[in-house]
C-alpha cells in the first residue's frame, strides 16, 4: 500500500493506472477507521481497480474547534486496517496542502434549501465545509467512482448537489450503515462514549427501528411523536431532531404516500453528538 501526503505524488502513482484505463474509485474519510468505513473498501473493490482512501480531518467542516481538537488521530491502526483491507492507496496531506491560503479560503456554493435542514440547522456551514474538500479531494484524485455512507444520509445528499453544480463526472455509490451487534451505527465519535452513554445511545436505533416496524400502524404525526418519547426521561441524553422526511428534499414528510422517505435522528449522548437514520421507503 503506497502513503501519499501531496497531490503531486498521488497524480504521479494515478497517471499511468489512468493511462492503462484502470477504474479509480476513491474513499474519503477523517480516519479512526472502524468496520464502516473498511465496508467502503470492500465495496470500493467490487467496482473499480484502484481503492484510493484519503485520512483528512478537514478544519472547515467543524463549527465547533473542541470537536477539531479533540478528534480521534490513531494513524498507524487506520494504515494497520487499510493494509489489511487491501486498499491500494492512502492519501493523507496536511492542511497546508489541501489548504495553501490557509483553512478560512473563501467557498460557497449553493446546495439547495436542504443545506440549511436537520444537520445544516445545528451545524451552520458545516456542508460548505463538507463540498469544499470533496471537490478537493475529486480534483486531486479525479476518481471515476467515489463512495460515501448512507451513515450521513444529508451529506450524501449535498455532495451529488456539489457534483451537479459542477458537472463533476463521478459515480456516487452510496453504502449500507454499518452496525454494532447491538444496533448502535459505527462512528469514528463512539469511543467517547462513556459505559452509562454507549447503553443509553441505542435509544437512537431502536426509535428508528419503531419507524420502520410500526411504519403502516399508525398516521405520520404519531409515529414521529411516538419515536420522539423514546427520548423522554433518558438522564444525558437530548434530542436535538427526529424526522420523518422526504429523501430528495429532507423537507417533513407531507404524507406517507411519497416515493422516498427517511427517518433521521441527531442526539447529544452525554458529550456526543451522535446521528443515524433509516430510510423507510
Ligand atoms: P467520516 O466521518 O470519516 O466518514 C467517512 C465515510 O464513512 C462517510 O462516507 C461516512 O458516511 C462513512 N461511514 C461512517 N460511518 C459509517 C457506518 N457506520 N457504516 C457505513 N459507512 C459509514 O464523512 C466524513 O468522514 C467527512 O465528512 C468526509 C466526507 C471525509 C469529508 O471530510
Amino acid at each position: 500500500m503506497e502513503i501519499f501526503k501531496t497531490k503531486a505524488s498521488l497524480h504521479a502513482f494515478l497517471q499511468p493506472l489512468k493511462a492503462s484505463a484502470k477504474k479509480v474509485a476513491l474513499v474519503p474519510t477523517m480516519g479512526a477507521l472502524h468496520s464502516g468505513h473498511i465496508s467502503l473498501i470492500k465495496l470500493a473493490q467490487q467496482n473499480a481497480d484502484i481503492i484510493i482512501c484519503s485520512i483528512f480531518v478537514n478544519p472547515t467542516q467543524f463549527t465547533d474547534p473542541k470537536d477539531l481538537e479533540k478528534y480521534p488521530r490513531p494513524i498507524e491502526h487506520d494504515l494497520a486496517m487499510l493494509a489489511d483491507a487491501g486498499c491500494n492507496g492512502v492519501f493523507m496531506p496536511n492542511v497546508e496542502e489541501m489548504y495553501p491560503g490557509g483553512a478560512d479560503e473563501a467557498w460557497h456554493i449553493d446546495l439547495g434549501n436542504a443545506e440549511f435542514l436537520l444537520e445544516g440547522e445545528f451545524r451552520k456551514g458545516h456542508y460548505q465545509g463538507v463540498t469544499q474538500i470533496v471537490k478537493k479531494l475529486f480534483d486531486a484524485v479525479e476518481p471515476d467512482v467515489a463512495m460515501f455512507g448512507q451513515k450521513d444520509f444529508q451529506q450524501v445528499l449535498m455532495i451529488k448537489n456539489m457534483l451537479a453544480h459542477f458537472k463533476l463526472p463521478i459515480k456516487i455509490i452510496v453504502c449500507p450503515i454499518i452496525r454494532e451487534d447491538d444496533g448502535l451505527a459505527m462512528s469514528s465519535r463512539n469511543i467517547h462514549l462513556s459505559p452509562i452513554d454507549r447503553k443509553n445511545s441505542l435509544v437512537l436505533s431502536k426509535s428508528l427501528q419503531f419507524v420502520i416496524d410500526h411504519f403502516n400502524e399508525y398516521p405520520l404525526v404519531e409515529l414521529e411523536e411516538k419515536a420522539k418519547s423514546f427520548y423522554n426521561n433518558i438522564d444525558g441524553v437530548e434530542l436535538d431532531y427526529f424526522t420523518i422526511a422526504n429523501g430528495d428534499t429532507l423537507e417533513p414528510a407531507k404524507s406517507k404516500d411519497e416515493e422516498n422517505l427517511v427517518a433521521l435522528v441527531a442526539a447529544k449522548v452525554g458529550s456526543t453528538r451522535l446521528i443515524d437514520n433509516m430510510i423507510i421507503k
